[in-house]
């Protein structure tokens, strides 16, 4: 028998917080640790673009590679990324940010999220949140040792948060509301007159607002509206924002946050501490993305709203009810004519037919009777999916 190179003692005890041990791990990871053991799968599953980042991005990256830069950055990052965002949301959203002291950037929206959670919270802080939402939101907000508080959002009401309901759940412990439109899972945006009527409750309440618009971009026939431009929030706005999703460059890591400097410093001392710094070759590219990248962002755009189209009318076709997702790259259709759970339809579905979808339940109970379907897959493999699809549902439609 080898000996081993290592002796395992037997501990008994569980070194892992209490916190941390209650909180689910991700159920769409779940998913996608099954399916990489299996082939021809067709994956609508994971929320990511299926282009490769633009060239003349990553070459700006290799450039500055090959010039030396492989060096920590300042903490808040390159200065002259933080001028490029700061020109950029003047432009795109009429917002003055200082680059100096109003902008920070993150490895990513996730950690921007995290370090805005952190910054805000003391023990026991509520968070009000929509149900179903991006996953990371309320196990963040835990994380942080706030308390999620979710607001069920409905198809009847295209998955909109209502200003009501965020009231009826506003308390002396809320500290912030938590958005992100348009919406993951659901494909949700929200109107300027409803995104309104939250920036009013804010006010009355003095809440804080976390924005988190990394799909900002991917809007179809309307208008995006940034909530940090709205009346008085530019001062209640934590806005997070991207690379990611625009710009296919979810492996780079770059994100941003805006907000008012004394929030930029308090989410700047964790970072300082955590990460120092985002990848200087992801801010090189972030710059030439912002720069010279709006061609490709439009053209990437119009591919998604034709798969967003095919994809909708076809669940539609196949007899799954599904609202018209306005933004993002996902339809939410529901599966309740089959009387499976979420659950049980995505891991039939998977083996069943080879086609990864995200049960909606990962993003939270309202997700129950809907699945995740993202459209940025390559149009052939939406039809072949639907076509799966149609196959499935025909064979366990509930009669
Ligand atoms: C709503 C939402 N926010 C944030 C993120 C994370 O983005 P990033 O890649 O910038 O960390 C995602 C990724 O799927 C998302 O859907």
């Amino acid at each position: 028998m080898p000996k081993s190179c290592s002796s395992h003692i037997k501990v008994s005890h569980n070194y892992i917080s209490e916190k941390v041990n209650s909180i689910p791990p991700s159920g769409i990871r779940k998913f996608f640790d099954l399916l990489s053991s299996m082939e021809g799968v067709i994956s609508l599953g994971v929320g990511e673009p299926d282009f490769v980042t633009p060239w003349h991005i990553r070459e700006a990256a290799i450039h500055s590679l090959e010039k030396g830069y492989t060096m920590y950055t300042s903490n808040h990052g390159l200065p002259q990324l933080r001028q490029e965002l700061a020109k950029h949301l003047e432009s795109r959203h009429c917002l003055s940010y200082n680059p100096d002291n109003e902008i920070l950037i993150t490895v990513g929206v996730s950690e921007g999220l995290d370090l805005a959670l952190r910054a805000i919270l003391e023990p026991g802080d509520e968070v009000i949140m929509p149900d179903p939402s991006y996953v990371a939101y309320p196990a963040c907000t835990t994380l942080a040792d706030g308390t999620p508080i979710l607001v069920p959002t409905t198809e009847d009401n295209d998955f909109k948060i209502k200003a009501d309901d965020i009231e009826q759940r506003i308390t002396q412990k809320t500290k912030a509301i938590l958005i992100g439109y348009p919406a993951n899972p659901t494909g949700a945006t929200m109107p300027k007159e409803e995104l309104a009527q939250i920036a009013e409750l804010a006010r009355q309440h003095d809440l804080l607002v976390i924005f988190d618009q990394v799909y900002e971009r991917l809007v179809y026939g309307i208008e995006h509206t940034c909530f940090a431009s709205l009346p008085g929030m530019w001062e209640r706005t934590i806005l997070l924002n991207g690379f990611s999703k625009a710009y296919a460059m979810t492996g780079w890591r770059i994100g941003y946050a805006a907000a008012r400097r004394e929030i930029i410093e308090g989410m700047t001392k964790i970072h300082q501490y955590t990460m120092l710094c985002a990848s200087i070759m992801g801010q090189m590219a972030a710059i030439e993305a912002l720069k010279e990248g709006d061609s490709e962002v439009e053209a990437m755009v119009q591919e998604y709203d034709q798969r967003r189209k095919v994809m909708v009318k076809g669940l539609r076709a196949i007899g799954l009810s599904c609202f018209e997702p306005k933004g993002a790259f996902y339809a939410f259709p529901s599966i309740k004519v089959t009387g499976m759970t979420s659950e049980e339809f995505a891991e039939k579905l998977l083996m069943e037919e080879k086609v990864a979808v995200v049960p909606g339940t990962a993003f939270g109970q309202c997700g129950e009777g809907y699945i995740r379907c993202c459209y940025a897959a390559s149009m052939s493999e939406i039809e072949e999916a639907l076509k799966r699809m149609g196959r499935f549902v025909d064979k366990h439609h509930r009669r």
